[in-house]
């Protein structure tokens, strides 16, 4: 249990902004300290051979004088150029190699290339005149090579080469690289530190997110700002919007359901008031409690309706959940919608027509379809005038097919237009009432439509008319987000 939270606490830490702060951090501010370090050293050791080699030169020089003049480098001995030798060797505990003219080893304080022939590289260079310095890092040793002159001019009659131990070099490196070491180590400790709490603090206004978040998530009243950074801020805003868009999810839904109290209770408190006015009446007449039971078995079929129209929505409202596509015949279908209708609209005396269009076939769900075409049929028929018409046509293009529906009616306020597709909406609610609307047709007809991907509009002119359009593609794609022009 114990061990389960702090490893998904770790594992949270593990993905942190501020550990991967902490950690650039510390590398900006560590890598310098090591490559500072680094340079200091090596720059502190070929400088001591450096200076080493500069001494040494010039020691050499001052005994050039006394080889030549002593006629030593022409092979003549001297006891006191012996000693000359051996002291300069062991003032570095080195040795010293005298050659001569001809790259013969004349002397050899260590005793054992005496006599040899040496052609080097920095021999070579040396006869030239110019004195030159080898420091061997791994093997630990300075080698120098020094021209025998008497002056600038001159020529060269011999060289002097020397080559020294360098482990005091060595040494001293290890001595400094080790005080290096506790500033380096005083160094991290203050990075880490200062890595820690500057991370802590970069990240912090995530932290304040996640707490103003927390603070208000249970309400939805309030806007957030949470200043430090854009990105912060940004955030904030982002969740201002959905919390807006949410409370008005909220508000519809309210609002839906109240609308849907008040929608199924009219009916019952019809059929109340019509029981209630039977039941008063001592003797009433079979005729009264005719009328008044087929104004009550009216108003059950009216809160059927209802309550069939709000399952219809509800159903719609799933979203894809479960929607039954097949390849259709779009002619056939609105054929028969249109002969379904036939009767209704002979009883208002419209004239139905079906424009004569060429065959059409999509990816349909053919009961969603047929309900959003009936509505819109439908509501050509009621909101007509005496003598009307209403006709429906089909056509298509490559990728949609259009169904318009378009009657000679009432037409609708341009006020109203907006609305006419909210659920209860009704432009005369009495009007409606009257001829059996409930004013979810519309709702049911949109669903329906966008299920399928597609589109309608309205356009209208009161006292003229009304055009419906559908647009659907002909082939269902269920991925597809909603599209809106
Ligand atoms: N073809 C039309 N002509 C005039 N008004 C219409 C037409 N279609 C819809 N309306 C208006 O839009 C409102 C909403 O339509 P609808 O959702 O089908 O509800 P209902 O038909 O049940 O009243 C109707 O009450 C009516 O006022
Ligand atoms: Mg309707």
């Amino acid at each position: 249990m114990m061990i389960q939270k702090y490893a998904v606490r770790l594992k949270r830490f593990g993905k942190s902004l501020q550990l991967r702060l902490f950690l650039i951090l510390i590398l900006v501010g560590i890598l310098p300290i090591y490559i500072v370090k680094f340079g200091i050293l090596r720059n502190y050791e070929n400088q001591a051979a450096g200076q080493r080699a500069g001494l040494i030169v010039s020691r050499c020089q001052m005994i050039s004088r006394q080889l030549i003049d002593s006629g030593y480098l022409n092979g003549a001995e001297s006891p006191v150029i012996e000693t000359e030798l051996n002291q300069l060797g062991d003032l570095w505990s080195g040795r010293v190699v005298v050659l001569n003219r001809n790259f013969r080893i004349l002397r050899d304080t260590f005793d054992i290339d005496e006599d040899k022939i040496l052609i080097a590289e920095e021999v070579l260079k040396s006869f030239n005149g110019t004195p030159g310095y080898k420091y061997n890092h791994t093997e630990r040793f300075l080698e120098v090579t020094v021209p025998v002159r008497l002056t600038e001019a001159d020529n060269v009659e011999g060289l002097l080469i020397m080559s020294v131990p360098t482990d005091d070099i060595i040494d001293g490196k290890r001595e400094l690289s080790s005080n290096i070491l506790i500033l380096q180590i005083t160094l991290i400790v203050i990075m880490l530190v200062i890595a820690f709490y500057a991370s802590r603090i970069l990240a912090r206004p995530f932290s304040k997110v996640t707490a103003s978040l927390d603070e208000r998530s249970a309400f939805l009243e309030e806007d957030i700002s949470i200043p430090g950074y854009t990105e912060t801020e940004l955030l904030a805003e982002a969740y201002n919007r959905m919390r807006q868009r949410m409370r008005a999810q909220e508000e519809s839904r309210q609002e839906f359901v109240s609308n849907v109290s008040h929608e199924l209770k009219t009916p019952l408190t019809s059929m109340k008031v019509l029981s209630d006015s039977l039941v008063a009446q001592e003797d009433a007449p079979v005729e009264l409690y005719r009328e008044f039971m087929s104004d009550i078995a009216e108003e059950i079929d009216r809160e059927n309706k209802i309550i069939t129209d709000l399952l219809s929505l509800v159903k719609m409202d799933r979203k894809s959940a479960d929607i039954n596509i097949r390849e259709t015949n779009i002619n056939d279908l609105i054929a028969l919608i249109l002969k379904r209708l036939r009767p209704i609209a002979a009883r208002q005396n419209v004239e139905l027509v079906q424009e004569n269009d060429r065959p059409v076939f999509a990816e349909v769900d053919e009961t969603k379809l047929t309900l959003a075409i009936t509505n819109l049929v439908e509501n050509g028929i009621k909101y007509n005038k005496p003598d009307g018409w209403v006709h429906v046509s089909l056509n298509s293009d490559n990728s949609f097919f259009y169904v318009k529906v378009e009657d000679s009616g009432i037409g609708i306020p341009e006020e109203s237009l907006p609305k006419i597709f909210e659920r209860f909406y009704r432009v005369d609610k009495s009007h409606s009432r009257e001829i059996g609307g409930t004013g979810l047709g519309l709702a049911i007809t949109r669903s329906a439509v966008e299920m399928h991907h597609g589109a309608v509009r309205c356009y209208s002119r009161e006292g003229e008319g009304t055009t419906f359009t559908i647009r659907i593609p002909l082939k269902y794609s269920p991925q597809e987000e909603l599209t809106d022009e």
